[in-house]
C-alpha cells in the first residue's frame, strides 16, 4: 500500500473537494502517502452517514488513508437485524468506496456483546446461540472473503478485572466461543488476517496480562489467531501522569508479538478536555501523544496498523461516551488540527526525536519513583487525600509551576489542622537513601507557625518521621524520630515557586538528613536518628502538621516525588 499515493483532492485544499476530484493545488501528499514497509497501514473507521451525506468527508478519507474498519455498519445489529435477514447496505457501500479508492478494509465486528439485535438473547439454547453465531460468520465473512482484509473476530472478551466477560456467548457456549469462531471465520475466509480485539490492553497491566493468556492459551490449542488489536481510545492525561508510558506500550507490544501475533493499533483517539490547559496547549499536547504511538508502531516490527476511531472530531463517538472532547485529526470543521501532522511525523520519523510527553519529567523513572504526582488533574492517583474539619484540599487552576493546575492546601485554627496528599507503600524501608521533592509556593498572606510542609513518616502514631517545615518564612528540617526537633532553618521566600528537596539516609544511630532549597544546600544534620521505630510508611504533601490556633493560610504543591534514587528540581 505504500505506494497508494493520494489520488483525490484532501484536506489542504480549502475545501470544495471530492471524492475522486484531483490533486491540483495540493503540496503534499495524505497520510496514506507517507506509510512505508516499517508501518504501512494508516486506517479510520467511517460513519456510514458521514460517507453518504459529506463530500469532504469522502475526499479526507480517500486522501489520507489506505484502510477503512465500518464504525457500525458490519455489527451484528447493524447487519443482521433478524434472524436470516441481512442488511449489507452500508456495509457494502463502505466496501465500494475502499475498492474505489484502493483501501484495504478491516471488518468489525463478529462476536461482541454490545450492539446486539434483541432476539440474539439468552431465550435461545446453547445449540441455537451456536448455530446463529455459525451461520452469521459464514454469511458476513463469506461474503467479503475477497474484500475484507482483516477481520475483528472477537471483540471485548475480556472484563475489566481480566476475567472472561460474562455474555450471552459465554453462558450459552462456554469459554470455546473464542476457537469456535476463529476457526469458523478462517474456514469462511481463509486469506483474511484474524484478530482479537479489545479496549485497555495497551500498557502492561492486569488485563493485558489477561489478554496475553488468553491468546497464549488460543495459540496452544491451534485456533487461528493472527494479530491482537489494541483500542487505543486513550485520556491524554495518562501520559503525562506516567500511568502510560512508551517503554510499557513497547514490552507490551514485543510479548504478544513473540506469541506469534502481529499488533494492530485499531481504534485510536486521543480525550484532551482533562487536560487542564490551554485550548492550543491540549491540541498540541494530543499531537505529542499521536506522533508517540505513530512512532511506537513504525518502529516496532510486531505492530503493522496504525488506525483512528474516526479522523474528525465533527463525527467521533467520544463526546456521547466520555464528553465533550476533541480526540481525532481533524476538528468540527473537518480542518486538520496539530495531531494531523503529528500522524505524518510519526510515519516520516520527523520532528523531534525526543518524546517528552510527562508534565512532569520526575514521574518518567516509575521504577524508582515511590510516589509522583504532577498535580495536573482531577485525580489524586494512587494516593490518599486527608483533611480535617477545617482543612480543605483541591487541585487548584490558581497557580501552577509548570501545566495547568498545582495542589492547594489550607487549614485553619483547630486542635489538629490538616489538609494533604498522601501515598504509602514505604514500609519496606528501613535502609538507604530517600529522596524527596515537592515545588512550594506559599503566598504572603499565609500565616503559619509550625507546619509540617512534606516529608516521610510512620504510618502509625506516634508518627514519626522526618519533614521540611515551615515556620513563619522559615523553612527547617523536623527530625521527630526520637524527641529531636529542628535543627536549623533558612529563608523560604514567599510569592513565588520554590524547589524543596529532602534527602534522608536513613538509621537510628549514623542517619543524615539535607535540605536544598532551589538547589542550593541549606540545612545539613548526620549522625543522627533519622529511622522511626515503625519504620518509614507514609510520604505526605500538604499541611500535614499545624500548631494549634495559632495560624492560617493557604499553601501550592506541585510535582511531588518521593524516589529512591536522586530527583532533582528539573
Ligand atoms: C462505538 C461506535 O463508535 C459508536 O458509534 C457506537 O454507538 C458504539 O460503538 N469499542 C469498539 C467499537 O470496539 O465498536 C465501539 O464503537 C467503541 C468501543
Amino acid at each position: 500500500d505504500a505506494g497508494a499515493a493520494s489520488d483525490s483532492g484532501g484536506p489542504s485544499d480549502g475545501g470544495g473537494i471530492d471524492a475522486g476530484a484531483s490533486d491540483a493545488g495540493r503540496a503534499d501528499a495524505g497520510l496514506r502517502g507517507w506509510v512505508s514497509p516499517a508501518l504501512g497501514i494508516v486506517g479510520a473507521a467511517v460513519d456510514a452517514k458521514a460517507l453518504r451525506d459529506d463530500a469532504r468527508y469522502r475526499a479526507i478519507l480517500a486522501d489520507d488513508f489506505n484502510r477503512v474498519t465500518p464504525e457500525n455498519a458490519m455489527k451484528w445489529a447493524s447487519i443482521h437485524p433478524q434472524p436470516g435477514t441481512y442488511d449489507f447496505a452500508d456495509a457494502d457501500a463502505l466496501v465500494a468506496f475502499a475498492q474505489a479508492h484502493g483501501q484495504s478494509v478491516r471488518g468489525h465486528t463478529l462476536v461482541w456483546h454490545q450492539q446486539l439485535p434483541g432476539w440474539m438473547s439468552d431465550a435461545l439454547t446453547p445449540s441455537e446461540v451456536r448455530a446463529q453465531l455459525e451461520g452469521h460468520i459464514d454469511a458476513v465473512v463469506g461474503r467479503y472473503s475477497a474484500s475484507v482484509a482483516v477481520w475483528d473476530v472477537v471483540n471485548e472478551a475480556l472484563d475489566d478485572q481480566g476475567q472472561l466477560r460474562d455474555t450471552l456467548f459465554l453462558r450459552k457456549l462456554g469459554s470455546g466461543y473464542l476457537e469456535l469462531a476463529l476457526r469458523r471465520a478462517r474456514a469462511a475466509a481463509p486469506g483474511a488476517v484474524l484478530a482479537y480485539n479489545d479496549y485497555d490492553i495497551e500498557t502492561l497491566n492486569a488485563k493485558s496480562d489477561a489478554a496475553y493468556r488468553l491468546v497464549q492459551q488460543l495459540k496452544a490449542a491451534g485456533a487461528p489467531i493472527d494479530a491482537v488489536g489494541m483500542q487505543f481510545h486513550v485520556d491524554a492525561y495518562d501520559f503525562a501522569a506516567f500511568a502510560l508510558r512508551e517503554a510499557d506500550l513497547r514490552a507490551n507490544i514485543r510479548r504478544f508479538a513473540a506469541l506469534g501475533v502481529k499488533v494492530h493499533f485499531t481504534e485510536v483517539d486521543v480525550r484532551v478536555a482533562g487536560l487542564d490547559l490551554s485550548p492550543a496547549a491540549r491540541l498540541a499536547y494530543q499531537a505529542q501523544v499521536v506522533r508517540l504511538l505513530t512512532t511506537v508502531c513504525r518502529e516496532e516490527p510486531g505492530c503493522d496498523e496504525v488506525t483512528f476511531w474516526g479522523f474528525a472530531d465533527k463525527y467521533s463517538w467520544i463526546d456521547s461516551q466520555y464528553g465533550a472532547d476533541d480526540p481525532l485529526l481533524y476538528d468540527d470543521a473537518l480542518v486538520a488540527k496539530p495531531a494531523y501532522q503529528a500522524v505524518r511525523d510519526g510515519l516520516t520519523g520527523t520532528g523531534a526525536s525526543a518524546l517528552d510527553l510527562g508534565l512532569d519529567t520526575s514521574c518518567r523513572d516509575a521504577t524508582t519513583r515511590l510516589a509522583c504526582h504532577p498535580f495536573e488533574n482531577v485525580k489524586f492517583g494512587g494516593g490518599f487525600a486527608i483533611t480535617s474539619s477545617t482543612g480543605t484540599l483541591a487541585l487548584s487552576a490558581a497557580r501552577a509551576r509548570r501545566g495547568g493546575r498545582s495542589l492547594r492546601a489550607t487549614a485553619g485554627p483547630e486542635t489538629t489542622p490538616q489538609a494533604f496528599w498522601g501515598h504509602g507503600g514505604l514500609g519496606a524501608l528501613r535502609t538507604g537513601t530517600l529522596y524527596a521533592r515537592v515545588h512550594v509556593f506559599v503566598p504572603s498572606s499565609a500565616n503559619f507557625q509550625g507546619m509540617n510542609l512534606f516529608g516521610v513518616g510512620e504510618s502509625t502514631a506516634p508518627y514519626q518521621g522526618v519533614f521540611a517545615a515551615l515556620s513563619g518564612n522559615q523553612l527547617q528540617l523536623s527530625l521527630t524520630t526520637a524527641g529531636q526537633y529542628p535543627v536549623s532553618s533558612v529563608t523560604l521566600p514567599r510569592d513565588q515557586w520554590s524547589c524543596v528537596l529532602l534527602s534522608l539516609t536513613l538509621s537510628d544511630t549514623a542517619g543524615s538528613a539535607s535540605l536544598t532549597l532551589d538547589g542550593a544546600p541549606a540545612i545539613a544534620v548526620s549522625g543522627v536518628d533519622t529511622l522511626p521505630a515503625g519504620g518509614m510508611g507514609n510520604a505526605l504533601f500538604g499541611i500535614t502538621y499545624l500548631a494549634p490556633a495559632t495560624a492560617t493560610g493557604e499553601v501550592f504543591l506541585d510535582e511531588a516525588v518521593v524516589s529512591t534514587s536522586p530527583v532533582g528540581c528539573n
